[in-house]
C-alpha cells in the first residue's frame, strides 16, 4: 500500500470525499488538502452571522478565499448553511426600535440574504445546505422552537428551498441535519422532507451530519437511516463527519494522546462505515469530513471543556493514520 493514495481517487467511483476548512487549516492544511480531498466545506465561513453581520454589509473575503483556493485546485464547494437557527445575525429578527420584526418583513431578509449569496457563488456551490437543523430533538415535537419558526411560521422552510431554487437553479438544495439516525429524529427528518417533496418544493437530498463515535450510532441505525433517506428517492450527502475516538460514558480529559486502542476501533468503524456508504452510492454522491487532520477538530473542547480528540484519518503531522489505511482499503 502506497501512503500516497489520494482518497478521493479511491473512491472516484463512489462519491466526493470532502474536507470541511477554515482560514487557519485552509493555510495549514493546504497540501493534505490538495491531496487527498476534491470538495470543500466552510466550516463557519458561510454562515449568516459571518457574511452579513449587518444589514447593509456583506463580508465574503473568507469565503470568496475558499472558493479561489477550491476552484485553483479543481475542487467542488459544498455551501453551508442559509437559515440555521444557530450563528445568525440577530438583527435580522429585529427593527430599528428593536422589536421584532413581522413576519413579511423577516421573509425578505432571507430572501435578500439567499439571493445575494447564492448569486455571488452560482456555478462554484454544486450543493447548499439550505436549511439546517429545524428538526428538534424533543420527543413529540417535530419542528425546534427557533425565531424563524416563532416569527414566520413553519413553511420559513419551504419559502427558504424556493428562494434558493429561483437564486441558483443549477444547485443541488439539502436540509442539513444530526441525530439524523436515531429512529425518532430520523422519522422526522423522513416526515418534513417527505411534506416538502409531496408539495413540490425544490429539494435534492439530505445532509446526513454524521457526528458519530466508535460505538454510536450503531452500523444498524445508520443503515437503517440510509435506507429511509432513499426510500425518498433524494441524493443523500454526508455533511460533517467525524469519529469521536470516545464511547459515551468515557470522560477522561487527561489524554495527551489517542491510545491504541482507540486507534484500531476508530480504523475499523471508518472501514465499516465506508464500506456502507459504497453500498448506497447510487444514493450518496457526496462525503464530507467536518475537518480533515487531526490538528485541528471542533470536537477539541467540545462537548466536554478541556478534552482533546483525534476524529479524523490524517494525525496532527497530517501523516496517515491507521483509519486511513482502511479507508483505502475498502475502497
Ligand atoms: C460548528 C463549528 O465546527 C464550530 O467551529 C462552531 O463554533 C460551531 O459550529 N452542526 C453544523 C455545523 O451544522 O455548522 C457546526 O459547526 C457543527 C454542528
Amino acid at each position: 500500500l502506497n501512503a500516497n493514495v489520494k482518497l478521493y481517487e479511491a473512491f472516484k467511483e463512489d462519491f466526493f470525499i470532502g474536507a470541511a476548512v477554515n482560514p487557519i487549516t485552509l493555510e495549514g492544511q493546504r497540501d493534505l488538502l490538495k491531496h487527498h480531498f476534491n470538495s470543500l466545506t466552510a466550516e463557519n465561513e458561510m454562515k449568516f452571522i459571518s457574511l452579513h453581520p449587518t444589514e447593509e454589509e456583506y463580508t465574503f473575503d473568507h469565503a470568496d478565499r475558499l472558493i479561489s483556493f477550491a476552484k485553483e485546485n479543481g475542487m467542488g464547494v459544498r455551501g453551508h448553511t442559509l437559515v440555521w437557527h444557530n450563528q445568525t445575525s440577530e438583527w435580522i429578527f429585529e427593527n430599528q426600535d428593536g422589536n421584532t420584526v413581522d413576519r413579511e418583513t423577516l421573509m425578505a431578509r432571507m430572501k435578500s440574504h439567499i439571493e445575494t449569496v447564492m448569486t455571488r457563488y452560482k456555478g462554484n456551490i454544486y450543493a447548499w445546505d439550505v436549511v439546517n437543523e429545524a428538526i428538534s430533538d424533543k420527543s413529540g415535537e417535530l419542528l425546534r422552537p427557533s425565531k424563524w419558526l416563532e416569527i414566520a411560521g413553519e413553511d420559513f422552510i419551504s419559502k427558504a428551498f424556493e428562494y434558493a431554487h429561483v437564486a441558483d437553479p443549477n444547485a443541488l438544495l439539502f436540509y442539513n441535519d444530526y441525530n439524523e439516525s436515531d429512529p425518532e429524529k430520523r422519522e422526522k427528518i423522513f416526515t418534513l422532507v417527505k411534506s416538502l417533496k409531496d408539495k413540490g418544493v425544490p429539494i435534492h437530498g439530505i445532509g446526513l451530519q454524521a457526528h458519530w463515535n466508535l460505538e454510536s450510532p450503531s452500523l444498524d441505525l445508520i443503515r437503517q437511516a440510509i435506507e429511509r433517506y432513499a426510500s425518498l428517492d433524494m441524493k443523500l450527502h454526508i455533511t460533517e463527519l467525524d469519529i469521536s475516538v470516545f464511547k459515551h460514558d468515557d470522560q477522561r480529559t487527561d489524554l495527551k494522546e489517542p491510545t491504541a486502542e482507540m486507534m484500531e476501533s476508530q480504523a475499523e468503524r471508518y472501514g465499516e462505515i465506508f464500506r456502507l456508504f459504497k453500498e448506497y452510492r447510487e444514493y450518496i454522491t457526496s462525503v464530507t469530513l467536518w475537518g480533515a487532520a487531526d490538528d485541528y477538530t471542533w470536537l477539541n473542547n467540545f462537548p466536554v471543556r478541556g478534552r482533546k480528540n483525534w476524529p479524523f484519518p490524517f494525525d496532527a503531522e497530517h501523516k496517515p493514520k491507521q483509519s486511513y489505511w482502511e479507508l483505502v482499503n475498502v475502497a
